[in-house]
C-alpha cells in the first residue's frame, strides 16, 4: 500500500517511516514543513493528486499546556486541520486514520472509556481533537478514528525521555500517582495503524499497549529496567497544577481493534524493547 503520513517527524510519524523500511507499505511523509494541514489548498493540492490508497494523519499541535493559550492554533491544526485532510481523502476516496486522544474523556469515572462512551473534553487540547473527529467525520470521508495515549518513543519529546535526564541530574523526584492511563510505545502504536490500514473498517478505535499505569508507576518501571536508582516520591496530580490536566482516569478498553485481532503487548514488554533500542537497559 502507498500510504501518505503527515505530522511525519512525530513520535508516530516515525515509527510509520521506521516500520515501512522493514515491511511492505510505502510510506510517503509529510513533515509540517512540507504540508501544513492548517493551509486548506495546500493540503488539497499535495494530498489529491498523490491518489495514495490510504492517509495516517498524525500532524497535531500536542503540547498541550500551550493549546491553552494558543486556541487559534490549536483549533487551526488539530480542528480545522484534520478536517481538511479529511475532505482530501475523501475527494481521493482512500481511507483516512486520524489519530485521536484519550483527553477527549474527562477521567472522571474508574472504569476504562471505551469507543462508544461519550467524550467530554476538559482543556483546549481535547476540545480541538474532539473538534477534529467531528470535522472529519462530516466530510464523509472513510473515517477510522484511533484514540491513544501516552506516547513515547526513541526520540522526541516523552515522558520516558524526560524522567531519565531527570534521573541523571540526581535530583530527588516527585512524580505523580494519581493519573492513570496505558503508557503507549510508538512502534507497537504504528504496527497496529498499518494493520488497521489493511482492514479499514470505519469508525472510532481505542488502541494503546494493554494493561494501565499511573506516572509514578511508569516512571518507577522505566528507572527499574534502566537500573537507575533515584530517589523517588508519590505525588497527587495537585502538586502539580497544569494549564492542561491529564484525564485522572485515561485508560482506555481498546474493544473496537480487538474484534479484528489486533491488540498491542503490555506496557512493560514494550517500555523494556523500546529502553533495549535506546541502549538503555541490556537485560533480555
Ligand atoms: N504524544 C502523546 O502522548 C499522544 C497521546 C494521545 C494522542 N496523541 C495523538 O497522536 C498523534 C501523534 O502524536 P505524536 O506523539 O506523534 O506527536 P508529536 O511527536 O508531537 O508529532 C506531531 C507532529 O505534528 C506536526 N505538526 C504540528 N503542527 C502541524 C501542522 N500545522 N501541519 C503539519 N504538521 C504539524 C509536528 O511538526 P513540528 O514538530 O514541525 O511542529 C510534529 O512532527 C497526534 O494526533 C496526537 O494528538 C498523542
Amino acid at each position: 500500500m502507498r500510504i501518505a503520513v503527515t505530522g511525519a517527524n512525530g513520535q508516530v510519524g516515525r515509527a510509520l517511516q521506521q516500520m515501512a523500511r522493514s515491511g511492505e507499505d510505502a510510506v510517503i511523509p509529510f513533515a509540517s514543513a512540507a504540508l501544513d494541514v492548517s493551509d486548506a489548498s495546500a493540503v488539497r493540492d499535495t494530498l489529491v493528486p498523490l491518489a495514495p490508497d490510504c492517509i495516517i494523519h498524525a500532524a497535531a499541535y500536542t503540547d498541550t499546556d500551550a493549546c491553552e493559550v494558543q486556541q487559534e492554533r490549536a483549533y487551526a491544526v488539530n480542528a480545522f486541520g484534520t478536517g481538511y485532510v479529511a475532505a482530501a481523502a475523501a475527494a481521493i476516496g482512500c481511507p483516512l486514520i486520524a489519530l485521536g486522544t484519550n483527553y477527549v474523556f474527562d477521567g472522571e469515572r474508574d472504569a476504562p472509556y471505551d469507543e462508544f462512551d461519550l467524550p467530554n473534553p476538559r482543556s483546549v487540547y481535547a476540545r480541538s481533537k474532539w473538534a477534529g473527529e467531528i470535522a472529519a467525520a462530516r466530510t464523509g470521508a472513510h473515517l477510522l478514528v484511533v484514540r491513544t495515549a501516552m506516547i513515547y518513543a526513541e526520540e522526541g519529546r516523552n515522558f520516558v525521555r524526560t524522567m531519565l535526564s531527570l534521573a541523571e541530574r540526581g535530583a530527588p523526584l516527585r512524580v505523580v500517582a494519581d493519573q492513570w492511563g496505558q503508557p503507549t510505545y510508538a512502534t507497537d502504536l504504528a504496527r497496529g495503524l498499518l494493520a488497521l490500514a489493511r482492514q479499514p473498517i470505519p469508525g472510532v478505535y481505542h488502541l494503546t499497549n494493554t494493561g494501565k499505569a499511573s506516572w509514578y508507576e511508569w516512571a518507577g518501571a522505566t528507572f527499574r529496567m534502566a537500573g537507575l536508582t533515584p530517589e523517588i516520591s508519590p505525588v497527587p496530580a495537585s502538586d502539580f497544577p497544569r494549564a492542561c490536566m491529564p484525564p485522572r482516569n485515561g485508560v482506555l478498553a481498546n474493544r473496537a481493534a480487538a474484534k479484528l485481532g489486533i491488540t498491542l503487548p503490555p506496557w512493560q514488554d514494550a517500555l523494556h524493547r523500546c529502553l533495549i533500542s535506546m541502549g538503555r537497559t541490556d537485560q533480555e
